[in-house]
């Protein structure tokens, strides 16, 4: 039988129980005769304290386990659950047994042989650099702030799906390798069982054509769309950009819903209501992570995420955007903001923490500097796009309403000198059936930055991939 959670235990109401829990050890603390110990098995935020009195005379084994139990090592713990004399808890356990399952020396140890030696554990108590983790990423799940990133991104996961889920999308699985470039970045990385690189018939390769790994199922999950309504992606997507910054990985998590006889408001409508909703979930859902996230990584984020659960989104076109930014003389951009610029990251927080006071979205982007599938206006200059920009990390949702024009699809595409034939399978959405349709696509991690005020985007995921990066 597996061992009871320390989850559920913390809620029980004592009456001297007996109880067993399975762990890891926090810390140790020794006062005369007591001995305390933290054990944390991640269940949820806290630990909870086992407290040995070794004048009850608790037999030689735990005698002999208590004295060399060291933090980090895996341990069984019995006794009785009690009300807990100490603040910050309600419960603790009056113990009388230890097992330690698995050591974790706290000073190198010597094996028989060289590869049996042991280095000390890295995680003493002390406070460690989130740089220092980084290059632990193995055994950082162990620490306070990982567990809680953990947790919230499994919470926050399983909010997105039930919020489409309640709402009529279904969920599709959308291909990681492809044919395609959906954004037309050309930042993709190839697939290939044949080497060298160079030189390749393609024609010879595995697929018998060039692939890639996907940037976006976005295009997919516009065929089921215009088939089944309402459909969402989530999962992995990959970009090979060069940006070697607090909020690009090269493979991050995406959320794509896609919806049939949608125009972009009714897109906008839904990001805003879809964004409320998780704010909300994970308010609830999360309590302890975010107030531990709100006392040790981003003051006020509590607070920060209640208000915009209750606020309405501001809207801004890109067009009226630039004037603001233009205006803005005193702030000083180093990129010069101009109309046909793309927005960079230091206009997208002056946008949102200067002008906008908060989430803002911004629509209508010049149509150069947005993908080819973009619906196009009738100014034939601007795009039916709007990106969702939020204080600290600009853009967090991309999204826009599609060319359902045949004729104008095709023009776009030759434009961009991107092959029709390529696209053949998706144009044929406009040739059978087209209808108006719209979607967006969440970056996954930009999210849980936002709600956790982790600042970068390589501690929200567990093992992050990014330029020479790509260890565990
Ligand atoms: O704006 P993007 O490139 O849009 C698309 O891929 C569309 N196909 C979405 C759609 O309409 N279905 O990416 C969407 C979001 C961005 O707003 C950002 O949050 C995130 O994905 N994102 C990244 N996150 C982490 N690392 C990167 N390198 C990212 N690139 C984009
Ligand atoms: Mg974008």
């Amino acid at each position: 039988m597996l061992p009871k959670l320390i989850k559920y235990l913390l809620d029980e109401t004592p009456q001297s129980q007996e109880t067993e829990i399975s762990g890891w050890v926090r810390t140790k603390r020794n006062m005369k005769n007591l001995v305390f110990i933290e054990v944390s098995d991640g269940s949820c935020f806290s630990g909870i304290q086992c407290t040995f009195d070794r004048s009850t005379g608790l037999g030689a084994q735990t005698e002999a386990a208590l004295s060399a139990v060291s933090t980090g090592a895996s341990v069984k713990i019995k006794g009785r659950l009690t009300p807990s004399p100490a603040g910050g808890q309600k419960v603790e356990i009056f113990a009388d047994s230890l097992v330690i399952i698995g050591t974790a020396p706290a000073e190198k140890t010597e094996g028989k042989t060289r590869e049996l030696d042991i280095e000390a554990y890295p995680l003493q108590k002390k406070r460690h650099s989130l740089e220092f983790l980084r290059e632990i990423a193995h055994l950082r799940p162990r620490t306070n702030t990982f567990g809680a990133v953990a947790r919230l991104r499994s919470r926050m996961s399983f909010a997105i799906h039930r919020y489409f889920q309640e709402r009529d999308f279904y969920y599709l699985h959308t291909p990681v390798i492809t044919a395609g470039d959906c954004e037309g970045a050309g930042a993709m990385f190839k697939v290939t069982t044949l080497e060298p690189l160079s030189d390749i018939d393609y024609a010879k390769d595995f697929f018998g054509k060039k692939t890639f790994l996907t940037v976006s199922g976005q295009l997919e999950a516009e065929t089921y769309a215009t088939a089944l309504s309402r459909v969402y992606t989530f999962g992995p997507t990959f970009r090979a950009e060069n940006s070697n910054t607090a909020r690009h990985l090269a493979e991050f998590w995406m959320v794509e819903p896609e919806v049939a006889f949608a125009s972009l408001e009714d897109d906008m409508v839904l990001a805003e209501d879809f964004l409320k909703n998780i704010f909300s979930s994970v308010l609830k859902e999360c309590a302890d992570e975010l107030a531990f996230f709100d006392a040790h990584v981003e003051k006020g984020i509590i607070e920060n995420l209640q208000q915009v659960a209750n606020a309405k989104f501001a809207h801004i076109t890109y067009t009226d955007a630039v004037k603001e930014l233009e205006k803005a003389s005193s702030a000083n951009f180093e990129f010069k903001p101009h109309w046909g610029c793309d927005l960079q990251s230091e206009h997208e927080k002056f946008l949102t923490e200067k002008v906008a006071g908060g989430p803002v979205i911004v629509t209508d982007y010049p149509k150069e500097i947005k993908a080819f599938y973009m619906k196009l206006n009738d100014d034939e200059k601007t795009v039916r796009a709007m990106d969702v920009l939020v204080p600290r990390l600009g853009e967090i949702i991309g999204g826009s309403q599609r060319e359902d024009n045949l004729e104008k699809l095709i023009r776009r595409i030759k434009e961009l000198d991107m092959k029709t034939e390529e696209y053949y399978w998706y144009l044929d959405l406009r040739r059978y059936g087209s209808v108006p349709h719209s979607g967006f696509g969440l970056g996954f991690e930009r999210l849980i930055q936002y709600v956790s005020g982790m600042a970068n985007i390589r501690d929200v995921i567990p093992y992050p991939r990014a330029v020479g990066q790509a260890e565990f």
